[in-house]
């Protein structure tokens, strides 16, 4: 069964949608293997979003992360992938479908309430970076 990362972030918890998300995980049929709250420093979001280092948008996507917690989380399923990131829709929400995460919920391309692996290679790196292979959970 294939395993994505998925990480609630600050504009989401401010906003209390992190469990709305989560919802529409499970009803989705997704199934979570894996949680932890966190507060996300300049070690973590250097090494998480070091492929935007060199955009304009890199200092502010850094500040914006640290605001709040976030939920890291791993969720298994089939071609869960793809389920969740159409689940949660493009970055920028004014791109969205209607009734994705993003769509109904999201600010703006920043403030878009939800990160999601971009293919199984980068769900296995990012599970491994927030998580230890004891923290998930086969059941
Ligand atoms: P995410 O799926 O976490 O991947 C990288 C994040 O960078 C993205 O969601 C947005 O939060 C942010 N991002 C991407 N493009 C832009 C942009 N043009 N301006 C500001 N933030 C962006």
């Amino acid at each position: 069964m294939e395993k994505t990362f998925v990480m609630i972030k600050p504009d989401a918890m401010q906003k209390s949608l992190a469990f709305e998300v989560f919802s529409r995980l499970e009803k989705a049929g997704l199934k979570p293997v894996a949680m932890k709250m966190l507060k996300l420093d300049d070690v973590n979001l250097d090494v998480h979003y070091a492929h935007h280092a060199d955009k304009s948008f890199f200092n502010d996507l850094k500040t914006f992360m640290k605001e709040s917690p976030v939920i890291a989380s791993v969720w298994e399923g089939e071609n869960a992938v793809t389920k969740v990131r159409e689940l949660i829709g493009a970055t920028n929400p004014e791109q969205a479908s209607a009734g994705t995460v993003r769509h109904d919920y999201g600010e703006n391309i920043q403030r878009n309430l939800v990160h999601a692996s971009d293919g199984p290679d980068t769900a296995k790196e990012e599970i491994g970076r927030f998580f230890n292979e004891n923290e998930v959970i086969n059941w």
